[in-house]
């Protein structure tokens, strides 16, 4: 263990910290910021499986990768681990008001108010509804040039996510769903993670852009919200059970506490699916011998290999490569270390998940390890865990069951260039580097 001297917020910290690449902060936030996965696969080699990053204008980083650890931290209880402080990176996207950036009871409050509307028999209810997009979407791809899918994938998610909340049959929703394509356009670039860019060319023209883009969005879901709050009995989104029997009037301070839930669902409903089916189509691209035996098993309308895809792409490239950080808030012990603040914790789920001793061979891609074998608690867990494990996960699987099922219903996919793309960060989630170019070939049915 090194000790480190920290400047942080004007004061002066020494805190005993697992020992950190000695490389200067800006080094170790351009080397973490340009390919994460190769960062954290060096970090691990020189220094095992607990080691500290030092992120520029950021407190200190210290990343988990043992499953024990990584137990402790998302069980701590929120007066000792706070998630909330740890996420506000998305605080611009989701809103000051949002239960994602609470902690304690204002959190459990929030999360209490969407789960009816995520259960898995809720969520089931809504197959046909995301098999139609699905259909719709898929059949608008270009055909034997060069696609990049991220952008197609996540316009997909995005539609499942509006229809999930608001029901069918609303024409706003197309206005909404370009609206708010434009404002996650912020999502790639830096100013969310370094708020001193927003004010410096060229981050200022895009945070501009940004503010803009929030308002037009912020405008209609008013509109959509206080609507749908006077005429919720012929409503079965999930919106209507958020309102329940509040009274919501525009410019109310009910109406942000709603929205900002929305947003909330909507960023955690569409980035994270989209980029997952992202990383799926581009293993299954550069692994035409596991793509062909899921098209086979699909036409025999078997779904346990496809699900076993979906496990492999989840251990394999989880879009969240750690738990939301945790900021410690009152010392802690975990993995026989005490922290202090201003230390963050953080459960590196990627490393764990490529642990060798917890897989065989864990850097290839191979489903058939989850086909008579359900993932294990202590070494799969790319839905986080603890109070904040995520709530859209049946969703998710949903989704993904239904465009990998219609996808090669009528396609095969083919790699666009030589190598796997490498991953590249949008807001906290990672996604294939060049937006999964693959190129889409009409299937020949004998
Ligand atoms: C493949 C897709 C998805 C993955 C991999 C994923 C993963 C995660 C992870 C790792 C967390 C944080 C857990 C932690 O830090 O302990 C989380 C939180 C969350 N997810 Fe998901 N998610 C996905 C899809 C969805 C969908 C479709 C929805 C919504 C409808 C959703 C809604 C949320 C929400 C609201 C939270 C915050 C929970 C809280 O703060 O209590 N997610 N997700």
């Amino acid at each position: 263990m090194q000790i480190v001297t920290r400047v942080h917020r004007g004061s002066s910290l020494r805190v005993r910290l697992p020992r950190s690449a000695p490389l200067p902060a800006v080094v170790q936030t351009y080397a973490f910021w340009r390919d994460p996965h190769a960062y954290l696969r060096w970090c691990r080699r020189k220094y095992g499986a607990t080691f500290t990053m030092m992120p520029l204008g950021k407190p200190p980083f210290v990343f988990m990768a043992q499953a024990s650890d990584i137990k402790a931290i998302v069980t701590a209880p929120p007066d000792v681990l706070r998630p909330g402080e740890g996420g506000a990176v998305i605080g611009p996207l989701v809103g000051r008001d949002s239960f994602m950036l609470a902690d304690g009871d204002d959190h459990l409050a929030g999360r209490r108010r969407i789960l009816p509307g995520l259960h898995y028999e809720r969520v089931s209810a809504h197959t046909q509804m995301v098999r139609e997009i699905v259909q719709r979407e898929v059949t608008t791809w270009p055909l034997d040039t060069p696609v990049a899918l991220h952008g197609r994938l996540r316009a997909l998610t995005l539609r499942v996510i509006l229809h999930t909340i608001f029901g069918a049959g609303d024409e706003r929703l197309d206005e909404l769903h370009r609206r708010l394509l434009e404002m996650f356009s912020v999502a790639a670039s830096l100013t969310l993670h370094m708020p001193a860019l927003r004010h410096a060319p060229p981050w200022r023209g895009i945070w501009q852009r940004f503010l803009a883009h929030r308002d037009s969005v912020h405008a209609l879901l008013a509109e959509l919200i206080v609507e749908r709050a006077h005429s919720r009995t012929h409503d079965h989104g999930l919106l209507a059970m958020l309102l329940g029997p509040r009274h919501v009037e525009d410019g109310t301070e009910a109406i942000g506490d709603v929205r900002d839930t929305l947003m909330s669902l909507i960023l955690a409903g569409h980035e994270t699916t989209g980029s997952e089916l992202a990383w799926a189509v581009q293993l299954l691209a550069y692994h035409p011998a596991v793509m062909q035996r899921l098209v086979r098993e699909l036409d025999r309308d078997s779904d346990a290999y496809a699900d076993a895809v979906i496990c492999e792409v989840l251990r394999h490239r989880p879009v969240f490569l750690f738990t939301i950080p945790r900021a410690v808030a009152k010392p802690c012990e975990v993995g026989g270390r005490t922290y202090h603040p201003p230390a963050h914790l953080l459960g590196c789920v990627h490393l764990m998940q490529h642990d060798a001793e917890a897989y065989v061979q864990p850097e290839t891609f191979r489903p058939e390890r989850f086909l008579d074998e359900a993932p294990r608690v202590d070494a799969w867990m790319p839905w986080g865990g603890g109070r904040r494990r995520c709530p859209g996960r049946h969703l998710a699987l949903l989704e993904m069951r239904t465009v990998l099922r219609t996808l090669f219903e009528r396609l095969t996919i083919e790699p666009a260039s030589a190598r796997l793309e490498t991953a590249r960060w949008r807001t906290v989630i990672v996604t294939p580097g060049s937006g999964c170019r693959v190129v889409l070939r009409k299937r020949c049915h004998f």
